[in-house]
């Protein structure tokens, strides 16, 4: 089966041909390059053999925020629903944010997703400012590097579960095989199901299929155990942790349930339209593992 890897930032990079191997003869160098210098290559490759590169990884963080506010308008009212937030997500990391009611967390998912603008500060995303993005690039962006899931799965209930994944491509975005995507959600069984056939968190798990199934760099879920009992909640946290740990995916969770605290590699406390806390977990608990 083959992956189709659709993330414009993440374009293959045609490798140029290293000009070291030469045919030998035609060395058009010739008059600067001494005999000598042949021999100079081998302590050359020893020592780059030598250099640590692992520590070389740059660790620049997939998402930052830079002082990100958000100001609603409706008329003459003027809401301030998020200021000041100050955020990084490193790619490939489980984000699990948190707070009351009404403290900004929608809002600043949508943030994250190019769903909604930032009305002050900055928003980079694997280097890129996504608020100085044209409506244009910013729905490419959308499009290609950004895949949601939402409280209530937004199935369409008269396609199966493979024709619900598999409507991305109707819409123009390049997908991986859907059969993959169903088997990486553990439902390729259930393919031929119908949303009403399939339990809630099932229902879900089709979701989170339909939105991985473009190869997004980013998950975004929006309360996706919201409308789930603990068995079926679970169910969809493994697959959302498999996301993280075995696709390496960036994945963004908005929860009220303060225990899925402890399955995050990064928690964010929202208040008061801000950001007040963000704890890193050392050793993150299984999903199997809560129970609530
Ligand atoms: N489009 C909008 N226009 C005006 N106000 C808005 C809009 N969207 C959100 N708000 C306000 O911004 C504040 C934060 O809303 P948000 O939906 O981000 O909260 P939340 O933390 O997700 O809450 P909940 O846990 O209830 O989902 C709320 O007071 C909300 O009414
Ligand atoms: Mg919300």
């Amino acid at each position: 089966m083959q992956l189709k890897k659709t993330s414009g930032s993440e374009a293959p990079v045609q490798e140029e041909k290293e000009p070291e191997q030469e045919p030998a003869g035609q060395e058009e160098k010739e008059p600067e390059q001494e005999p000598a210098g042949q021999e100079e290559k081998e302590p050359e490759q020893e020592a780059a053999d030598q250099e640590p590169k692992e520590p070389e990884v740059d660790r620049e963080p997939l998402i930052r925020f830079e002082n990100v506010g958000k100001i609603y308008q409706t008329g003459q009212i003027v809401y301030e629903a998020l200021h000041d937030v100050n955020l990084e997500v490193m790619e490939g990391e489980l984000v699990v944010i948190l707070g009351p009611s009404g403290a900004g967390k929608s809002t600043l998912l949508n943030l994250l997703g190019g769903l909604d603008g930032a009305s002050s500060g900055k928003i980079y995303f694997g280097g890129e400012d996504i608020t100085a993005f044209d409506d244009r690039r910013l729905g490419k962006f959308r499009a290609v590097d950004v895949g949601i899931v939402f409280q209530f799965y937004n199935l369409v209930p008269t396609l199966t579960a493979y024709e619900n994944v598999d409507l991305m491509q109707d819409l123009g975005v390049k997908i991986m095989d859907p059969m993959k995507a169903l088997e990486m959600v553990g439902l390729a069984d259930r393919k031929d199901n119908f949303p009403s056939q399939l339990s809630g968190g099932q229902q879900q798990r089709i979701s989170i299929a339909r939105a991985i199934a473009k190869m997004p760099r980013l998950l975004l879920c929006d309360e996706p155990t919201g409308a789930l009992d603990t068995n079926t909640g679970k169910e969809v946290l493994k697959t959302l942790q498999d996301q993280s740990r075995v696709y390496h995916k960036t994945v963004v969770m908005v929860t009220h349930n303060s225990l899925f605290a402890d399955i995050a590699d990064k928690v964010v406390w929202v208040k008061n339209g801000t950001v007040v806390d963000v704890t890193v977990n050392e050793a993150p608990k299984e999903a199997d593992e809560l129970n609530w």
